[in-house]
């Protein structure tokens, strides 16, 4: 084989000159990825206006500011109703406010319907779990109500008992509602709960929540910008990348577990039902049932409907204790129609201020702030502005529920307002905490009856207080989701 120093020497090109060569090879590439860069930054023709956009990360460092951080001169954009964002190269469409996004979301639906082909969610998904378009969504494998409202009943009594053991002394909650919460999804999902001391189910879902949080971090848009960041071999991007495979593995091993005395055609949960498709489909050479896809959609329904359900309990149970007053009215009305016996979906509609006080939770603290993102299935035009197909865009639900055009004092923790003067339950049009149109969320009515049921059984059987001297944070951690800090309570058995 030639040596490349003889090959050199067959050319009469000195080491010096090919090192130049070399220099200026690898200048030049680097001249033209930026070029390339600052051309994808261009916003398209009649796209709305935004921020400028800072070289190579765009407005990748503004993102923070749709969830009410913001920051001096950019301010003036984030209050307009629609308008644009550079995200590192990615020309992402802002929608704000509820008019402009029930105008797209609503009015618009299948226009606004597509999940956007992210780079992030390729290398995790291969765009094929349950919230990506490509796929042929399975329908939810949901129970009918009655044996929902069983199976959260039964995981209460787990749940109280377990918070029983700490007899009255602090203890952050956030370990026992995680696991409580996701009992309800895995009971759909695999027919069976894990109990809470059960450490590798812990794990997956430690990992898989810091995930959440990883999703939206600056390295994350990062990577989606410049997807050979994938070869960078530090940064968070590979902690996400490692996390995922963590769970993945998992989820393979105890998918095989649930499936093992499965009948064909007889499903008992969601795997059994989605291996049915899977079979009847195997000749169809452009299904998207796959034991991959199994795997990811399994994934993102334990995440879905845990991570979000989860942290509005535990916004729930932070401003109950907070204040005094509003805990003891929902004592009041839950001994009052409850009378000591356990509470079911019945009895909703008998409560409004349970009712209330979960909704100024769920309007409050925006647990998923800026939805899921979408992105457009063909060219629009919204206000005068064109869209092209395929934008992405982020609908910023955090926005509707501090529209002053709809809210009185959106910042103050203020149940009443969902209440009229005869004391009944009002809704309101401005409140999309599982958005709206064609994408919302597919699990509303399941967080609803998980939320009302675990609420009012915890209320009815203690009184919460805060360990003595102690001062919660209302601030929230930021990620996909918004959770609170950590805290701790002590929960007393009330006498009834
Ligand atoms: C309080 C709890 C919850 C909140 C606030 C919430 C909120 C949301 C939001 C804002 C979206 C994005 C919709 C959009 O793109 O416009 C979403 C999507 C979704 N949610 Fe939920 N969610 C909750 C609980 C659940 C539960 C319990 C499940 C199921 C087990 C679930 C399953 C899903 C799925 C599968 C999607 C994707 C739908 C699609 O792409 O078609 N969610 N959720």
């Amino acid at each position: 084989m030639v040596s490349i120093k003889r090959l050199i020497s067959l050319f009469s090109v000195s080491w010096e000159q090919t090192l130049i060569c070399l220099g200026s090879l690898v200048i030049t590439l680097f001249i033209l990825l930026v070029i390339r860069q600052l051309v994808k930054q261009r916003r398209p023709r009649g796209f709305p206006p935004g921020p400028t956009p800072l070289p190579i990360i765009g407005n990748i460092l503004s993102l923070k500011c749709l969830a009410g951080e913001w920051i001096n001169d950019e301010y003036c954009y984030f209050i307009i109703q629609i308008f644009s964002l550079d995200l590192g190269g990615v020309s992402t469409v802002i929608l704000n406010g509820y008019d402009a996004i029930k105008e797209c979301l609503y009015h618009q639906s299948e226009v606004f319907a597509d999940r956007p082909s992210l780079p992030l969610f390729q290398k995790m998904t291969k765009m094929g779990g349950i919230v990506h378009p490509n796929m042929k969504v399975l329908t939810l494998f949901i129970p009918p109500h009655i044996l929902l409202n069983l199976y959260i009943s039964e995981e209460c009594l787990f749940f109280l008992d377990a918070i029983d053991q700490h007899q009255g002394k602090p203890f952050n909650p956030k370990h026992l509602v995680t696991n409580a919460v996701s009992n309800i999804t895995n009971l759909i999902i695999f027919g069976q709960r894990f109990t809470y001391d059960d450490s590798d189910f812990q794990h997956m879902i430690e990992i898989f929540s810091e995930n959440v949080e990883l999703a939206a971090s600056g390295w994350a848009f990062l990577y989606n910008a410049f997807p050979w960041m994938e070869y960078v071999p530090f940064g968070k991007h590979q902690k996400l990348f490692r996390n995922a495979n963590e769970v993945y593995d998992f989820l393979l091993q105890i998918i095989k577990r649930f499936s093992q005395d499965r009948v064909p055609q007889s499903p008992q949960h969601y795997i059994d039902a989605y291996l049915d498709e899977m079979e009847q489909s195997a000749t169809d050479k452009a299904t998207s049932f796959s034991q991959d896809n199994l795997i990811f959609s399994v994934g993102e329904l334990i995440i879905a409907g845990t991570e979000t359900t989860t942290n509005c309990l535990r916004w729930a149970m932070l401003y109950i204790t907070l204040y005094p007053r509003i805990q003891e009215k929902v004592q009041m009305e839950i001994d009052c129609i409850l009378n000591g016996r356990p509470s079911a979906l019945e009895d909703k509609q008998g409560m409004p201020y349970v009712e209330a006080v979960l909704h100024e939770v769920l309007r409050l603290c925006n647990v998923v702030p800026l939805g899921i993102f979408r992105a457009t299935s063909q060219d629009a035009v919204v206000r005068g502005y064109t869209i092209p197909k395929g934008t992405m865009v982020i609908t910023n639900l955090y926005s509707v529920h501090f529209d002053e055009k709809y809210w009185s004092n959106p910042s103050i923790f203020w149940p009443e307002r969902f209440l009229g003067c005869n004391g009944k339950f009002v809704r309101h049009e401005a409140f999309l905490p599982f958005s709206i149109g064609k994408r919302h969320c597919l699990g509303e009515q399941l967080a609803r009856l998980e939320m009302f049921l675990f609420f009012t059984t915890l209320l009815q059987r203690f009184h919460l207080q805060f360990p003595e001297g102690f001062i919660p944070s209302l601030s929230p951690k930021l990620g996909m989701t918004l959770q609170p800090r950590p805290y701790s309570i002590c929960a007393i058995r009330r006498q009834q």
